[in-house]
Order: C-alpha cells, then structure tokens, then sequence
C-alpha cells in the first residue's frame, strides 16, 4: 500500500488537518463500509438465532486474536473491553487491594486511570512522571505501578518493562496513546490497556485489556462473558483466559470495524509515524515551545502562547483539529500513519 492509496482510506483527510488520533482516529472507509453493511443486515436480518450468535461471538475470537497479534500476546490473555477506562477499572477491583498496600502512578495520568486508582482502598502515591522518581516511590508496600506508555499530556514515553524489571512489581500500563502508535510488546508486562478508536481507527466503545495470568486477578465485576458454566445459586465456572473479564457485549457491526481498522492499516504504519512525528517537532520548534521530549511516540505538545483552549478553536476553525490538554497550558498535536506533510504545513500556517 502507497502513502496515497493509505491516506485516500480517510475522505475526512481532504478538508481537514486531522491532527487528533490522541482523542479519536479518524474512520476509514473500511470501517464505514464494515459497520453500515453489518448494521442493515441487524436491520433486514434480525439480531437472533444460533447462526447470528454463533457468528457474532467467532467475530470476537478473531478481534480477540488479533489483538494479540498486535502486541504479541497470546489470545487468551486479551479480554475485549469499551475502553481503557473499562481495562483500568477492571484490574484495580480485581488486584483486591487493601489499605495495606499502595500504587505508585504519576502526576501525567488521564483520568481513565486516575479514577479507577481513586476508588481502590489502596493509598496511591503520585510521583513525577521520571523513571528516577517513579522508582524512588516504591515502597516495599507497592502492589502495582499504574502507568501510562506514552503520558497523553506531553507525548512522553515511560520505560514501562523497564520499571517493571527494576521493581519487580505488577505494572499496569496504560497503552492508550501507545497501541497502534508505536510497536508495544506485552512481552514482561504484567497488565496492558488498549483503546480502539484511537490511534487503531477502530469504531467508537472499543479497545481490550490484555493479562499476563488471567486466573490470577479476581473477577470483580462478572457479566454473562465471565462465565463457562453457572448455577442458579450464582456460583460460576470462569471462561478460559482473560474473556471472563469481558465487560460487555460488542455489536457485530462493532466487531467488524474494528477488524477493518486493523486492515486498514499499512505494514510501515509505525515508521511513518515516527518519522512524520519528528518532522512536526521540528516545523513547530521554529515557532512554539515543544514540551515533547526525545523519548516521544507521536504525540508533540507545546506550550501554547496565549490561552489553549482559544488556540485549539481558531485552529479548528480553520480545519486544522488538534486538541488541548487540561491543567497543562499544551496544545497536543497528534502525528499518525495518515499524516502527511501538507497536514503540518496548515498546521503551521494557521498559528498565530
Ligand atoms: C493516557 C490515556 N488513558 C486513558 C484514556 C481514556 O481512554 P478510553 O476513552 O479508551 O477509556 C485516554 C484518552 O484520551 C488517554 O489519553
């Protein structure tokens, strides 16, 4: 596949400087065709029957072993989730942490952590988001570090095994700004969280949670996936692997989306990426003042030099969609697959 053929999957791309994979991808046609076909066919078909279940739960199989192919698990470690934040929620209830026992995490986190650490009983210590102070954090009370790969706010990247080899302690990585961005390897980690419908393109309420021993976390919040067997008392055999953790049911348009959007993208996604990411730093380094350091994925953020979020709604109105990242005074630029150079060209051009 061609840059051209790659960026003429996007019809969004020729009117506007989509520079916001870090919120939501943008759609290729792949994944409209996928969902509208699937959608009229739940229309004029019906949603029943063994057939139409038994497919609809194969679709999950396949987006399950993709997946893992991705960030080269093994199948039975991913659980199909809605979010990050569903992947989050579900191992921080499922570690049954204590009082007792504390998390280590960063200043960096979004949210779709942050609350799930919130409500565990756990104390969460905050360090700044530095290898060296992450480390400094643990205390021989540490049952988790809780981190992001890619920090959402600068584009930073955390050495996320690396901590977990220095440590020695459970981490759960947030993979949202990371999967499908750069190459992530679940290889030595401990928990990782995948958001689809971002830098995957993958239709909205998607994304996975991948385990590196299921039978290890508690179920915490079961729904009809946890099960492979139940009793009319409650009591349930678990489903193999990380499935029993499946928050919820994905429609088969859902489902055919998303393994689109994993179609969709060509073999030298990733090195585009880095490659347009750094030609961003350096357009805008002439301009503004990065605050993306050397270890970055492909997300480029600058301060910017009035209020964010009025520099965010000019550039939109002139078709250049970047976003602004609270709390920070940053405007984040997001860099993917798609990007081309005529993208930072309006980018640059629209600054004030
Ligand atoms: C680092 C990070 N974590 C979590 C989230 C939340 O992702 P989701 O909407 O998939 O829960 C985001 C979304 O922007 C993010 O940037």
């Amino acid at each position: 596949m061609t840059f051209e053929e790659a960026r003429a999957q996007f019809p969004v791309l020729d009117r506007i400087a989509y520079l916001n994979a870090g919120t939501f991808g943008p759609v290729p046609r792949g994944v409209h065709d996928a969902l509208v076909q699937a959608l009229d066919r739940d229309f004029e078909a019906g949603r029943s029957g063994m057939p139409y279940f038994e497919e609809t739960m194969e679709l999950r199989t396949e987006a399950r072993s993709r997946v893992a192919g991705l960030v080269h698990a093994d199948p039975l470690q991913v659980a199909l989730t809605a979010s990050t934040t569903d992947a989050c929620n579900i191992v921080v209830a499922g570690l049954g942490l204590t009082a007792e026992d504390e998390i280590v995490t960063t200043s960096a986190e979004h949210f779709g952590l942050l609350g799930a650490l919130s409500i565990s009983p756990a104390r969460v210590v905050v360090a700044d988001p530095e290898p060296d102070a992450i480390l400094a954090a643990v205390t021989p009370r540490t049952r988790l570090l809780a981190l992001s790969q890619v920090l959402w706010t600068t584009g930073r990247v955390l050495p996320v095994l690396e901590l977990r080899e220095q440590t020695g302690i459970p981490v759960l990585v947030d993979g949202a700004q990371s999967v499908g961005a750069i190459p992530v390897s679940f290889a030595g980690l401990d928990f990782l969280t995948i958001s689809g419908q971002k830098w995957l393109c993958g239709p909205d309420s998607t994304g996975a949670l991948v385990v590196a021993e299921p039978d290890r976390l508690r179920i915490a919040s079961p729904s009809y996936f946890a099960q492979a067997s139940y009793e009319l008392d409650g009591t349930f055999e678990p489903r193999p692997g990380a499935a029993r953790f499946e928050p919820n049911w994905w429609s088969a348009a859902s489902l055919r989306g998303f393994l689109a959007a994993l179609d969709a993208r060509p073999e030298w996604a990733f090195d585009h990426a880095a490659d347009v990411a750094e030609r961003c730093r350096v357009v805008l380094s002439s301009r503004v003042e990065l605050a993306t350091p050397e270890e970055r994925a492909t997300l480029v953020a600058f301060r910017a030099p009035g209020d964010p979020a009025e520099l965010v709604a000019q550039l939109y109105e002139q078709g250049v969609h970047v976003r602004e990242t609270p709390k920070t005074g940053l405007v984040r630029v997001s860099c993917g697959w798609w990007t081309s150079d005529g993208d930072l060209e309006r980018l640059v051009a629209a600054l004030p």
